[in-house]
């Protein structure tokens, strides 16, 4: 279609999600996994309000040849730079790589590392989990935005995948929504982390108050760099999530849990750097990032 053939970079929940929707939307859609496999195809299963579907999706390894013109990144945050380098040989000027990841930090280094391709970004409130290898549970229907700093009008892509990504729009102010998907992420993924618990339970004492600390700090820092009118409400509307996903494990403590390295330097890290570039205090940020990384090791 309109040479338009999407990559997915990432087979977690999210990547496995987007990929199967683009596929059966109609979409030519290949998964690119680490190294060359056996099968040319492979299964994902999508388990959605009590019934599952199983989407065939043609498979491509990361070192092979083919130039790629759309790529989408699902990977974890960390994982970002190395996963899109990869496949650094199969991009030019005119690939277009969509970045859609929790935090913010990995955009800047990769387009340092790799000037080259176009680069998007987007966030997503889909709430999915995975059951299995390729095979993960639709738990919540969300909202998908995608912009380009500086850019008002989308790319001719943005039709056919706004057809296929529902619902969803283009934001001309992308960085604002990815710094409002930031500040909910640093009051809530840490704090569960830290205390193994699920979403709604930050809202019990005790630690109801160290997120009212938490968001206090994470609007300051957010004022300083210019992100006031969106996070002026913050503590309402990271409680609003808490609601929302209040049986949810945040993907930061499924991590922890399943013994995986966390984004805590592109969550809580990246504020604590934007905080002592504008010499914002925030300390109780940073004592939970501590504790974060001190656990890990
Ligand atoms: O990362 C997550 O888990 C999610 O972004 C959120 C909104 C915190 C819900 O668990």
């Amino acid at each position: 279609m309109n040479g338009i053939h999407w990559h997915v970079l990432g087979v977690g929940a999210i990547g496995c999600l987007f990929a199967s929707t683009l596929h059966r939307a109609g979409l030519p859609t290949t998964l690119l996994l680490r190294s060359p496999g056996m099968e040319p195809s492979l299964p994902v299963r999508v388990d959605r309000d009590g019934c599952s579907s199983v989407t065939e999706l043609p498979v491509s390894a990361a070192p092979e040849a083919g130039q790629i013109t759309h790529l989408l990144v699902t990977t974890k945050a960390q994982d970002v730079c190395a996963a899109v380098q990869s496949v650094a040989h199969r991009l030019d000027s005119s690939s277009q790589v969509l970045l859609l990841a929790n935090g913010l930090g990995f955009a800047g280094e990769l387009q340092d590392a790799l000037p080259v391709p176009e680069y998007f970004h987007g966030t997503t409130t889909e709430g999915a989990y995975r059951l299995g290898e390729r095979h993960i549970c639709h738990a919540g229907r969300g909202f998908t935005r995608i912009g380009r700093p500086g850019h008002a009008t989308p790319p001719a892509w943005f039709g056919p995948w706004s057809e296929a990504v529902q619902p969803g729009a283009w934001d001309p102010d992308i960085e604002q929504a990815l710094w409002l998907k930031l500040a909910i992420n640093c009051a809530i993924n840490p704090l569960t982390a830290l205390h193994r618990c699920r979403n709604g339970e930050l809202l019990q004492p005790p630690m109801a108050a160290t997120l009212e600390e938490l968001c206090g700090e994470i609007m300051a820092v957010s004022a300083a760099a210019g992100y006031a009118a969106i996070t002026n409400d913050l503590p309402r509307q990271v409680a609003a999530v808490i609601h929302a996903t209040a049986d949810n494990r945040s993907s930061m403590l499924q991590d922890v849990l399943a013994g995986r390295g966390s984004e805590i330097e592109y969550i809580t890290g990246h504020l604590l750097r934007v905080a002592e570039h504008y010499g914002v205090a925030a300390t109780r940020n940073a004592a939970l990032y501590r504790s974060i990384v001190n656990r890990a090791k």
